[in-house]
């Protein structure tokens, strides 16, 4: 069944766990992250991105995602939009029925330059207003994801400007956490604390000095009610990487945010996992080594069965270590 954000989070805090939201773009995606919550029992967030809106179409994806309540109504299903850029945009996934929305206002309409705290507040205050009259939670996002090793805004190839955002945008502060949870009234605040978007994301394993889940504990203790989300939080699996490079992929070193990092987020308040990348690496890693060992199948049922599997898995595992496993 579908429901809104709001009600999955609250479950979510109360028993303390957190679920991975996934992105999705396309059948194979939609079917690993369903089957998976159905061997785990456990409740989905789907999200679609501007990306894959232009990828698949809004209409394809909304109905890839009612498919999927219809192929497997027990299980609870948030249809969130992910990253939009303008109140306008998540207007537009309201009215395409969607029971999510994440007004991202620290970036300006081109999902790029970062704004003013005052900006954010007023768009994100609007979307808020405009989705509650309709029963749609919203997320919003406080402070700008990037690399605290580089001062990158998270350039989804790994190259990309240095220093264009400063150390301080880097890391939301608790103080103006609480001031912008009150004056937008968000259902559940995105927060930067040193993780980026895409792949390359730590040129070595993180530190304390990194990535920085102190800040949560921090932003936790100032507003506990309030329902904290993680971006960027692929853990890059250096099992998949391998497996890329060694069927003629190739992905310089790079590491993710360990799931163990999350876990510790998940006892102060994160509540929703962004996770993207991963199922990218695995889907990719496991039709590089179909192809190269199975040289003469042409029938793409038989790779695109191997991409689902292995992103199955992936799906499999997050929702267990996050604790989400059991609450479908
Ligand atoms: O927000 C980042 C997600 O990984 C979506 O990326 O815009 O390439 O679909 P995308
Ligand atoms: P990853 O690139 O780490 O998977 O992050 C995805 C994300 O934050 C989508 O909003
Ligand atoms: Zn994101």
């Amino acid at each position: 069944a579908l429901i809104s954000m709001r009600q999955m989070l609250d479950h979510a805090a109360e028993y303390g766990y957190g679920i991975p939201a996934f992105n999705v773009n396309n059948l194979e995606q939609m079917r690993a992250i369903m089957e998976a919550a159905d061997h785990t029992d456990s409740p989905v967030i789907v999200q679609a991105s501007a990306g894959a809106r232009k990828y698949a179409g809004a209409p394809f994806l909304r109905h890839l995602i009612l498919a999927a309540i219809e192929e497997f109504p027990h299980i609870p299903v948030v249809m969130h939009q992910d990253h939009g850029t303008s109140p306008a945009i998540c207007q537009r996934s309201i009215q395409l029925g969607f029971s999510s929305v994440m007004m991202d206002g620290s970036l300006g309409e081109d999902g790029k330059t970062p704004t003013s705290y005052e900006y954010n507040v007023e768009v994100t205050r609007r979307t808020v207003e405009m989705a509650h009259a309709c029963g749609v939670s919203v997320e919003g996002e406080l402070g700008c994801l990037g690399s605290l090793e580089t001062g990158m805004a998270g350039e989804e190839d790994g190259v990309g400007a240095e220093g264009v955002l400063d150390h301080d945008q880097m890391l939301t502060d608790p103080e103006e956490a609480a001031d912008f949870v009150k004056k937008t009234h968000v259902d559940a605040l995105a927060i930067a604390i040193g993780t980026s978007h895409g792949a390359y994301k730590f040129t070595k394993p993180p530190t304390g000095d990194t990535l920085s889940i102190q800040r949560i504990k921090e932003i936790h203790a100032r507003i506990p009610e309030t329902h904290l989300v993680m971006h960027g939080s692929s853990s890059v699996p250096q099992d998949w990487l391998e497996i890329i490079n060694e069927y003629g992929g190739k992905i310089p070193e790079t590491y993710g945010v360990p799931v163990d990092e999350i876990v510790e987020g998940i006892k102060h308040g994160v509540r929703k996992i962004n996770v993207d990348t991963d199922l990218r690496l695995a889907s990719t890693g496991s039709i590089r080594r179909f192809m190269a060992q199975n040289p003469s199948e042409f029938d793409p049922r038989k790779y695109l069965s191997a991409s689902v599997k292995a992103m199955r898995d992936i799906c499999i595992a997050r929702y267990e270590a996050f604790g989400a496993a059991g609450h479908g």
